[in-house]
């Protein structure tokens, strides 16, 4: 059957956040040691990060980087990480097993932002922390006033106060394997009381309370529950974090998961909307998914770098094309759930489970998951609109019914529609009816292609897993009178279509 698409241009889903276009830096492996930190390297700026790195973040685009963890979060005291560096400790990262040096911390982190063009969203560690010692960060990074911790950002040599806006408050406390991991009502009454501190101090941030670590997680919906009925009125939202894994080398059935994490997000959105119900509050929780990737290949190779070392080379997945593909996957569902979903993080950037991959002393490389995500925050902008597609769909072991097909769908302000479309199918290109309908029901909208990026993931279907073929498949104008477009997917591809509107 002939794939049919419709996109009707006054069908809005949503605006589209900017910050689901998010990653994440945590202390954790090469991330920040060897990985964006390398005093000495031939490309060190004067405060020791590396500009060849830089170079490759600052095309993402990225709406904010959330830092320091993280699990490594559940165990940081931030104190250790601001001051003279001669006078920081170095620590065991009881998270990661890892030596912490404490050469970076939330000053050389936030002022990397600001060269970077984008924002942090910071963690307040609610583990081994407390409710005061967040509000001390909170005073450290945002304080105007002649304070204390103001103050000791200012002799620390920054007098303007850094405005950070986005807070998380702590990170998976549900999980056994956090430090000082919480029960749901635990971490729900520890949040709350955080939460309305931070705010008497800083009435403009906004929190992110912490749902589960994924959705399989024994306590998931319950923990939800939990933490809504005591924080509702205090946060702004409630965190979801997903990865997903190809461990049986089932590619259909792995490139089914991005339904999955539609469902993911409906069920959480419905669990915020039920809150709100029972709360005097005015106020809406939204969602922040704010750790999604794919996330197996380190696991599966057994490698087990060093204990206790700087840096210890952990989670250097290296990703293939079918990983680039459920990349986009996740992507094309963010937009088309921007209803609810404001925030969104890839975990991470640099070196652990990331686009992006440093050589300590050498050079730098992106990965296949890098394209995707790059293309999609740069051409992702606008608003959602709402796309019906209809077409062949396939059985695998994870579910019936997977639509070969995925799109999303976007309208920029100057009207040009970009489509994402992703087909599953290892074997075969998909024909594609594109129909672009106007906003009264036969009003058709004449479209031409002015750029057709396509990518296929073939290097994972033929055994060379670094390769996946990125050349623009096709480019340039392909008028047409009727509102209509017929183009071939190529088999097992991630295409980006941008169109030329008259309206
Ligand atoms: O992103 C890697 C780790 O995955 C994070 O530290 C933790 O929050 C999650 O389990």
């Amino acid at each position: 059957m002939k794939t049919r698409i419709r996109i009707d241009v006054g069908a809005v889903i949503s605006p589209i956040d900017d910050r689901i276009y998010g990653s994440f830096i945590e202390h954790m492996g090469r991330a920040i040691y060897t990985g964006i930190f390398e005093p000495g390297h031939e490309t060190a700026d004067e405060y020791g990060f590396r500009r060849d790195v830089m170079d490759l973040i600052r095309p993402l685009g990225l709406a904010q980087i959330r830092y320091p963890g993280g699990n490594f979060l559940s165990g940081y005291n931030w104190r250790d990480g601001v001051g003279p560096r001669g006078g920081r400790p170095v620590r065991m990262d009881a998270a990661w097993f890892a030596l912490e040096p404490n050469l970076v911390g939330t000053d050389e982190f936030l002022q990397y932002c600001e060269r970077l063009g984008t924002t942090a969203m910071m963690g307040v560690n609610l583990g081994t922390g407390s409710p005061a010692e967040a509000a001390a960060l909170l005073e450290y990074v945002n304080g105007v006033l002649p304070t204390a911790y103001a103050d000791m950002r200012r002799a620390n040599g920054r007098e303007l106060p850094y405005g950070v806006k986005l807070w998380c408050l702590g990170n998976e406390m549900d999980g056994p394997w956090q430090i000082c991991a919480k029960t749901a009502e635990e971490y729900s009454r520890a949040a709350c009381e955080t939460a309305k501190l931070m705010k008497w101090i800083d009435p403009d941030i906004e929190l992110v309370a912490c749902g589960s670590s994924y959705r399989a997680m024994p306590t998931y919906g319950d923990w939800e529950k939990e933490v809504l009925r005591h924080c509702y009125p205090h946060i702004d939202y409630l965190s979801l974090h997903q990865y997903y894994e190809n461990n049986d080398d089932d590619i259909p059935a792995f490139l089914a998961r991005s339904i999955e994490m539609e469902e993911f997000i409906r069920e959480v959105a419905g669990y915020c909307a039920e809150a709100k119900k029972g709360q005097s509050a005015d106020n809406d929780v939204y969602l922040s998914f704010d750790e999604w990737n794919v996330w197996y290949h380190f696991r599966k190779s057994g490698k087990e770098p060093p204990l206790w070392t700087v840096g210890r080379p952990i989670e250097e997945e290296t990703y293939d094309g079918a990983d680039a593909l459920l990349v986009g996957l996740m992507l094309n569902t963010l937009m088309r759930n921007s209803d609810v979903v404001k925030i969104a993080c890839l975990a991470q950037l640099v070196n652990v489970i990331a686009p992006i991959m440093t050589e300590p002393g050498g050079g730098v490389r992106v990965q296949p998951i890098y394209h995707p995500f790059l293309h999609a925050s740069r051409h992702g902008r606008g608003e959602a609109l709402r796309s019906d597609v209809t077409g062949d769909t396939y059985d695998c072991a994870v579910r019936r019914d997977v639509p070969y097909v995925d799109c999303a769908a976007v309208r920029h302000a100057d009207g040009e529609i970009v489509l994402f479309l992703i087909n599953r199918d290892m074997a075969n290109g998909h024909p594609c009816d594109i129909q672009i309908a106007g906003q009264t029901p036969d009003a058709a909208v004449r479209a031409e292609i002015i750029e057709w990026l396509s990518m296929t993931g073939s290097g994972s279907a033929n055994g060379q897993p670094e390769q996946m073929d990125t050349r623009l498949s096709q480019s340039g104008s392909q008028p047409n009178g009727n509102g209509m477009l017929t183009i071939t997917l190529p088999a097992f591809s991630w295409n980006m279509l941008r169109l030329a509107s008259s309206k």
